[in-house]
């Protein structure tokens, strides 16, 4: 057994425990099983408890029935199409701007208004329109297959009122009737439901013209009423990317957790199949935890410039749900621009290089890569007493990808910080071949701090350097640029140098108590050896992270966005390699946090935190 292997069985117990179990749902619903109807098995039996009942109240609405109730077409539409409906509803629904540009107003508690750029239906709603549960309120679905249907709302641990009759939180209807369209722009309008209920004051009422109105409810309609291309309710199809200077052994390391989490699932199905044979009646979560799944592996050959029409002919022949990981020691930016545009959800590729933006929705990643790292060696620096505007800081950027990647966080992070931007040179090759100019070149600029953004060629160079410099000055290198030539930072400097770290420090095999219960996937490297990519512990993570907490809660709900939406409502996770790995609304890089280490002496030497993991 490879060490692989090993750590991937213990990945799949733990991996099998949770689909048995019902999965924790954030929208307990319930409705028929597809793959009971497909199989042509059992039919749930009338309802009979109340609980039952206000299950059955959610089943999902047929296409059919979605078509009768939204038709026939609204006439305050004029000849909009439905395509220039969803752009314009779009940017109603996220953006909170009106068609005309101007900002959509909104009130709550009569005359109160609220800023709809800052809180726009999807802040509350999401961007599948499929609702939430944060800080004890329940905000409903807001697409048309769930509002033109009866309702009753999942109950919330806060519907239960205080001593003074007081909710501690804003309550939400419980239980409505089906919407018509009129209805539904009624309860936009004047925050009413179709049984004349009033809505609480968390969900704003919008005075909007009849033409805006009609916009607004033909994208509700339109919002999460298909699934989405490579999903239904039978199973889901995947891909995964690899490009072509990956080395055969990472690429095999990254698809073989793949490989073997789809073999197991369409095993797992294979099995609850006979089940239903035999006649067991599964329980409510149970069938959506057997799904069969497929893996397209998207090999990208050649220069980036080409990748996308690959990309492009590999999702034309076969159109997948969501791109499963991913690896790439180049940019991953035009596979992240495919994602985008295409609107395919990629999760947690294997990259250095991703793409940084506050904006971008598609892609999730680990972190941010090499930018991360100099984000942090800027801030580690701004906390340092010893340190002040006198201090001269230097840069010396290696003229590659992950040097600029360093130097462009670590720039950027000093203009957060509002400290001045600090000078910076580019290290060509010549210079990195002759240690005595580089030598010369930095002593007479006088720093303090050297930031040296290279790869491993560097470091024969280092003592020369620290040498020549009259005061010693603190030296700061990266241990992802530097690889496994990290260790061999020679001793006598290894004081003065310090090193950007986003791993754990310790590797994270069993919980504080030593039950093991966490140890689902022990890591068999030594936390030393930083070359090692950590390629199937963090695969194994993006499994779980993705596969078993995302896919698991979208019950019917089988759209993009909706996966992405509750991959943002997840708990924070304890996994193998990072301190902490949380993902938030919004957030599209779940860790957060990076070391500066230092070496203690030996040729396997003890790693020295010398700041804490997140630093602000
Ligand atoms: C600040 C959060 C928030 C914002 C912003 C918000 N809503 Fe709501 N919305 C809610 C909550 C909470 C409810 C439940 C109210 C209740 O039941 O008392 C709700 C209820 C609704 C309902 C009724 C659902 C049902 O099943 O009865 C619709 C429709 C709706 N919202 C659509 C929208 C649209 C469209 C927008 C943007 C134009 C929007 N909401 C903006 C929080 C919000």
């Amino acid at each position: 057994m490879s060490i692989f292997d090993r750590s991937f069985a213990g990945f799949r117990r733990g991996w099998m425990k949770t689909s048995l179990l019902p999965a924790i749902s954030l929208l307990l619903i319930l409705p028929g099983s597809p793959l009971d109807a497909a199989e042509g098995t059992k039919i749930s039996p009338a309802p009979s408890t109340r609980a039952d009942r206000a299950m059955a109240l959610e089943r999902q609405m047929s296409p059919a029935e979605w078509l009768a109730a939204t038709t026939p077409r609204d006439p305050a539409l004029g000849d909009l199409t439905d395509e220039e409906i969803l752009r314009l509803g779009e940017v109603m629904y996220r953006d909170g701007l009106l068609p005309s540009g101007e900002v959509m107003e909104a009130f709550i508690r009569g005359d109160i208004e609220v800023d709809s750029t800052a809180f726009s239906c999807s802040s509350c709603h999401q961007r599948g329109g499929l609702g939430s549960v944060e800080g004890g309120v329940v905000t409903p679905p807001t697409n048309g297959r769930k509002l033109y249907q009866p309702y009753r709302r999942p109950p919330s641990l806060n519907d239960v009122a205080d001593k003074m009759g007081r909710y501690v939180y804003a309550k939400t209807i419980t239980e409505r009737p089906a919407y018509t369209r009129e209805s539904l722009k009624a309860s936009l309008r004047y925050g009413i439901d179709p049984a004349g209920e009033i809505f609480n004051d968390v969900m704003p009422r919008y005075p909007l013209n009849d033409r805006d109105m009609a916009i607004l409810a033909r994208y509700l309609e339109l919002l999460s009423s298909e699934y989405s291309p490579g999903a239904d309710p039978k199973g889901f199809k995947f891909a995964t990317i690899v490009t072509d200077d990956v080395s055969a052994a990472d690429r095999e390391a990254m698809l073989e957790p793949i490989r073997m989490f789809v073999a197991g699932q369409n095993q797992q199905v294979a099995m609850y199949k006979d089940f239903l044979k035999f006649g067991y009646t599964p329980t409510g979560d149970m069938k959506y935890s057997f799904r069969t799944a497929s893996l397209s592996v998207w090999d990208l050959k050649g220069e980036p410039e080409t990748w996308r029409a690959q990309l492009e002919a590999y999702q034309q022949r076969d159109q997948v749900f969501a791109v499963l990981g991913g690896i790439s020691n180049r940019q991953w930016r035009p596979i992240h621009e495919f994602c985008e545009a295409r609107r395919l959800p990629c999760f947690y590729p294997i990259t250095d290089l991703p793409v940084v933006s506050d904006t971008d929705w598609y892609t999730v990643y680990f972190n941010k890569g090499y930018e991360q790292e100099g984000e942090v060696a800027a801030r580690f620096l701004k906390r340092r007493a010893e340190i002040d505007s006198a201090t001269g800081i230097l840069q010396l950027v290696q003229d590659s990808p992950a040097g600029r990647a360093l130097a462009a966080g670590f720039d950027h992070s000093r203009q957060d910080l509002r400290e001045p931007a600090v000078e910076t040179l580019i290290l060509d090759d010549a210079l990195l071949d002759d240690p005595k100019a580089l030598a010369a070149l930095v002593a007479g600029k006088h720093p303090g701090v050297v930031l040296l953004w290279a790869d491993a060629t560097i470091l024969p160079h280092l003592p020369l350097l620290a040498e020549s410099l009259a005061d010693p000055a603190l030296l700061f290198v990266s241990s992802t640029a530097l690889g496994k030539a990290t260790t061999t930072l020679p001793e006598k400097i290894r004081e003065q140098v310090f090193i950007t770290y986003p791993y754990r420090l310790k590797p994270y095999v069993g919980d504080e108590e030593g039950t093991g219960f966490l140890s689902r996937i022990p890591i068999e490297t030594t936390f030393r050896s930083f070359g090692d990519r950590r390629i199937a512990t963090r695969t194994a993570t993006m499994l779980n992270q993705s596969v078993l907490q995302g896919l698991r809660l979208l019950y019917e709900n089988l759209y993009r966005d909706h996966m992405l939406d509750v991959m943002s409502m997840q708990m924070d996770q304890t996994v193998p390699d990072y301190e902490r790995l949380s993902f938030g609304p919004g957030q599209r890089y779940a860790s957060k946090g990076c070391y500066v280490i230092q070496l203690g002496p030996g040729p396997e030497p003890e790693l020295i935190p010398r700041s804490p993991w997140v630093l602000h």
